[in-house]
């Protein structure tokens, strides 16, 4: 199959990607995924400011099953002249895009003028969903300070920027964020974070299994499939055409990524498995996908993405 895809000014050979957070804190993770058969770019951590050790362990619990996951990471990363440093001067095999968060609004528009500041011109995600960081909240919650924030950055930022998008639940909601983002000329979005806070127990002690937080934290994994996929088409049926989409949650299988694709996705990323499992996991996952494709009799992306059929629709 031929997987070419392009967002901005980057070129993808291959689909997936490790979901923000996953296995991209050092440049010896990033360096793995890299050079790992089927990736098709690379994320590197949401960088703050200044380097951030992040919440207490035990802060990252992969459920008996192997499939899911709830994190209180509190966005620990190595700062943003680290995550500037590998992408302009690593030799990088892979698009890698640079993601940044910030605890503050003027963090965050700070963080993106020293990166205008640096030259740098690829892909730059905001992460505006992080659940993790006690008494902050998922900035795309509030959509004013969404709007307010996106149009200080526009007032001065003419590269390629993409928004990591927390999971919506309502109509509404999705309407809404739409609308918001529609006004601005994003390269894409990536939907979802993990769902936040939510609460695992153990069994055997009756205690949760997160120190930060009091044990809430954001979900991932298998269980969040049906979310993340529905955040994708109701944002692919919304979104204006030129505002690409990253698909995000619920990826354990090849049948998950085509999911994403027929949602709209553009690219799909990896997180709670890739955790599991490590970096051979994009091989994997492709070559399921190519089963899938063969079987199907799909030649070309086209046939599939944004295809989903709905029931109401003739066959
Ligand atoms: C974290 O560091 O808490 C996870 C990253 C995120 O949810 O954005």
């Amino acid at each position: 199959m031929n997987y070419s895809t392009t967002i901005a000014n980057e070129h993808f050979d291959h689909l997936l990607l490790n979901a923000g957070g996953i296995f991209c804190e050092t440049v010896d993770q990033l360096e793995k995924i890299q050079h790992a058969p089927g990736a098709g770019a690379v994320m590197t951590k949401s960088a703050t400011a200044e380097k951030r050790a992040g919440n207490p362990n035990p802060r990252y619990f992969t459920y008996p099953d192997h499939h899911n996951t709830i994190n209180a990471m509190g966005l620990p990363n190595l700062g943003i002249d680290y995550y500037l440093d590998y992408v302009l001067h690593h030799q990088l095999t892979l698009p890698t895009i640079l993601s940044v968060v910030g605890l503050s609004e003027e963090e965050i528009v700070a963080n993106v003028k020293k990166i205008r500041a640096s030259g740098y011109d690829g892909l730059i995600e905001l992460n505006l969903s992080c659940p993790n960081v006690p008494g902050k909240p998922q900035i795309a919650y509030d959509f004013d300070t969404t709007d307010h924030l996106l149009d200080r950055i526009y007032s001065f930022f003419t590269g390629h920027l993409g928004v990591k998008l927390p999971p919506y639940f309502d109509m509404a909601h999705f309407d809404r964020i739409a609308k918001i983002l529609n006004q601005y000329p994003l390269a894409y979005v990536n939907a979802v974070n993990s769902v936040g806070n939510g609460l695992v127990i153990d069994p055997e002690t009756d205690r949760v299994v997160l120190m930060a937080k009091g044990g809430f934290g954001g979900l991932g994994g298998a269980q969040i499939k049906a979310t993340a996929l529905a955040n994708v088409r109701a944002l692919r049926l919304r979104l204006k055409p030129e505002i690409k989409i990253i698909g995000t949650g619920g990826v354990t299988t090849g049948r998950d990524v085509y999911d994403h694709l027929l949602c709209g996705a553009d690219l799909v990323s990896v997180g709670s498995q890739l955790a599991i499992e490590g970096p051979s996991i994009f091989q994997r996952l492709e070559d399921e996908l190519e089963a899938i494709f063969a079987e199907k009799h799909i030649e070309s992306l086209d046939q599939v993405r944004g295809k989903l059929k709905r029931l109401d629709e003739a066959e």
